[in-house]
């Protein structure tokens, strides 16, 4: 397929604040999340997932959600998202004026249980009041689905169980479904061929790739995805993040990754990657990580570089 036939424009949701920071093992400052929020919105990210309403046992990090969505400065035109698995996180979530909440399932059974507590049929039932109440106080709605391209305990995950979850998404009512590769173990083939499917029951421009990279496999599954037709891609600034039921994966892929593929693509975003690529330096040193972007390292070597034969 040619380049003519990718999507002009592509939808980068920023997913750093929530997915990248809830592993931290170190409690990451309130004013932090909000200086990382308030750099991306800056940035021109159209959406950002800014935290999670979840129990706080189950994920500490997010524990300050309503305090992050009192803090930042709020971008018109942004959208700022939330994670809500039940009711109690909704309230939260509208408490916290969140312009959009999401509700998580998986297509595997065993990720489920460990991720949620529950099976996957229970989880649905769960988002189905969530869902209502949703539309009726005029948010919109995402579904993520976890585990579409494999599962830390099950190992192959069926297509079939993958579209069997975005119709049942979908039957809610999502805006937007994302296809997650939790664990990042998704080739290009495999990546195509469960976006192809989902495609059949659910518009594709609703549709969302968000893509880990543990086996470094992200920005070639983002390139299949976007000769599939899908226009919406999830990443982490600075690559941070790993998930805290999916043990040995890493981050989400890097924002600044998926900015310069997308730049070299002649593919159109709104997003500033400099700006970007600062404020993967600024997360990166506030919680003492090494800079897991690539382009982020190379582009600030490069402006080091600049600045130091101009002194
Ligand atoms: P549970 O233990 O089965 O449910 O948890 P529960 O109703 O018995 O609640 C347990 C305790 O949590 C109770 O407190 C509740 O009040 C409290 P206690 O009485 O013991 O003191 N609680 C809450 N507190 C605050 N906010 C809430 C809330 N709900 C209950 N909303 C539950 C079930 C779903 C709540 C739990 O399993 C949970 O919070 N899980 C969250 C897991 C999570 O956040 N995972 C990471 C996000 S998903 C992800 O990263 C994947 C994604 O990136 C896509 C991908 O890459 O795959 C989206
Ligand atoms: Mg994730």
């Amino acid at each position: 397929m040619s380049a003519s036939h990718l999507p002009q424009r592509v939808k980068v949701v920023e997913v750093g604040p929530r997915d990248g920071l809830q592993n931290e093992k170190q409690p990451v400052a309130t004013d932090i999340k909000i200086a990382l929020i308030d750099r991306l919105s800056a940035a021109g990210f159209a959406n950002v997932e800014a935290t999670s309403f979840v129990s706080p046992k189950w994920v500490p990090q997010m524990a300050d959600g309503a305090e992050v969505m009192a803090g930042i400065t709020r971008r018109p035109g942004t959208i700022y998202s939330v994670l809500t698995p039940n009711m109690r996180g909704f309230e939260g979530a509208v408490a916290a004026k969140a312009d959009e909440v999401v509700i998580f399932a998986a297509a595997s059974e065993a990720f489920s249980q460990r991720n949620i507590n529950c099976s996957i049929e229970e989880s649905i039932t769960r988002f189905e009041p969530v869902a209502r109440a949703a539309k009726d106080a005029g948010l919109r709605l995402r579904g993520s689905i976890s585990c579409a391209l494999g599962c830390p305990y099950q190992g192959e995950v069926p297509v079939a169980s993958v579209v069997d979850v975005v119709k049942r998404l979908a039957a809610l009512g999502c805006d937007e479904i994302d296809i997650a590769d939790t664990i990042g173990v998704g080739t290009p083939t495999r990546t195509r061929e469960v976006m192809d499917a989902c495609a059949k029951v659910f518009p594709i421009e609703r549709l969302s790739g968000h893509f880990h990279d543990t086996y470094g496999q992200a920005t070639a599954n983002i390139y299949a995805a976007l000769l599939s037709g899908i226009s919406i891609f999830h990443s982490s600034v600075a690559g941070l993040g790993g998930c805290p039921y999916a043990k040995g994966a890493t981050g989400n892929v890097a924002t600044e990754d998926v900015l310069y593929l997308l730049q070299g693509l002649g593919i159109e975003t709104g997003i500033d990657l400099e700006a970007v690529v600062h404020t993967g330096d600024f997360i990166s040193q506030a919680i003492g990580r090494p800079n897991a972007s690539r382009v982020g390292r190379a582009m600030l070597a490069k402006l080091k570089d600049a600045a130091a034969s101009t002194n």
